[in-house]
């Protein structure tokens, strides 16, 4: 489940799983080919997947509206299936920029491959991808290949072992394992939230202005040194480099005021912090100093955000033994 072992066949009904996302370093510049460094959440969302008697089920034409990661997946893996019906339960906020919708695109890519006789890691890596990006039509695969692994992922920046090499046919991206430091962390959702691809676009416009280039290669070198300072546990320096890379967050101009109060709220208790994920709205991430994570979430709750302290997840997609009762649903944005 971690990192390396394959998706095994399974027969329907099956349910699948995966867990959230925290972007520490390098959104955004991931879109662009630079470095960033993820780690899987212990926020997980499970899908349970079964046959459906309705058999229009999977023909609806408004699907691709309504339910667009559902769609993707539906068209690039389940060609010729029979009608399912997925049940969905889920702790990882929606449109919150904690990998809502890579863990959803994730688990089900999982549960459709077990259901065509398996997969390995590095073909769900790539499904998972193909499935969130169908339905985004913009970005990376940082958030999918941090679902898919489980624990801290760097993505064409240093590492250990490679894990996944992925392209959407005009750019490429390496990933690698990054040593886990075990450190707890505090995310906090702002209660705003905000769309992916509109965030990526407005990015994108602000970068082909002449300075772009210049911005984008200070965004590479900071995830590089943030990566470096994470696998040799200095806690200070990570922090410091979290809260340059909100600067740089700030200047392209996905910061948002309630993400600056939500920063300015937990300061007392951490060592740095940044928003995660798309911006402009959505999520926080801080390091909290050593035991003081509670402290943390509750300056946070008292400054109206929904705080997590939250652990790195090792385990990255997988099979479940059983489906959930639940009621069903598709996250429209991550
Ligand atoms: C969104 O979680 C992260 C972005 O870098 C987009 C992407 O990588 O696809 C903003």
């Amino acid at each position: 489940m971690s990192g390396s072992e394959p998706i095994p066949p399974a027969n329907l009904p099956l349910a699948a799983r995966a867990p959230g996302k925290c972007i520490l370093f390098g959104e955004h510049a991931v879109v662009h080919g630079r470095a960033e460094l993820l780690l899987a959440i212990d926020l997980p969302l499970q899908v349970g997947i079964s046959p459906s008697a309705r058999s229009s089920l999977n023909r609806d034409s408004a699907a691709p509206d309504t339910n667009p990661y559902f769609h993707a997946a539906l068209e690039r893996l389940w060609t010729g299936g029979p009608p399912v019906e997925l049940h969905v339960t889920s702790r990882i906020p929606r449109a919150a920029g904690l990998g809502s919708s890579a863990a959803f695109s994730a688990a089900l890519s999982a549960g459709f491959s077990a259901a065509r006789g398996g997969v390995d890691r590095a073909g769900l890596a790539e499904r998972a991808f193909s499935v969130e990006r169908g339905a985004q039509g913009v970005g990376s695969p940082g958030d999918t290949a941090a679902v898919v692994a489980g624990g801290y992922v760097s993505v064409n920046g240093p590492g250990e072992s490679e894990l996944f090499r992925l392209t959407d046919g005009e750019r490429r991206w390496t990933v690698r394992r990054v040593k886990d430091p075990s450190w707890s962390w505090v995310v906090a959702y702002s209660g705003i939230p905000r769309s992916t691809a509109s965030a990526v676009r407005a990015v994108g416009e602000r970068l082909s202005a002449p300075d772009g280039e210049a911005l984008l290669d200070r965004f590479h070198a900071l995830a590089e040194a943030g990566i470096r300072a994470v696998v040799a546990e200095d806690r200070a320096e990570v922090g410091r480099l979290l809260d340059e890379n909100q600067g740089l967050l700030a200047q392209v101009g996905v910061s948002h005021p309630r993400l600056e109060a939500l920063l300015a709220a937990a300061r007392p208790a951490v060592v740095g912090g940044k928003l995660t994920g798309a911006g402009a709205g959505g999520s926080v991430v801080v390091l909290p100093m050593p035991g003081r994570e509670l402290e943390a979430a509750r300056r946070i709750a008292r400054a109206g955000g929904l705080p997590f302290v939250v652990r790195t997840e090792t385990n990255g997609a997988s099979l479940v033994a059983a489906p959930v009762e639940e009621t069903g649903g598709d996250p429209s944005a991550s």
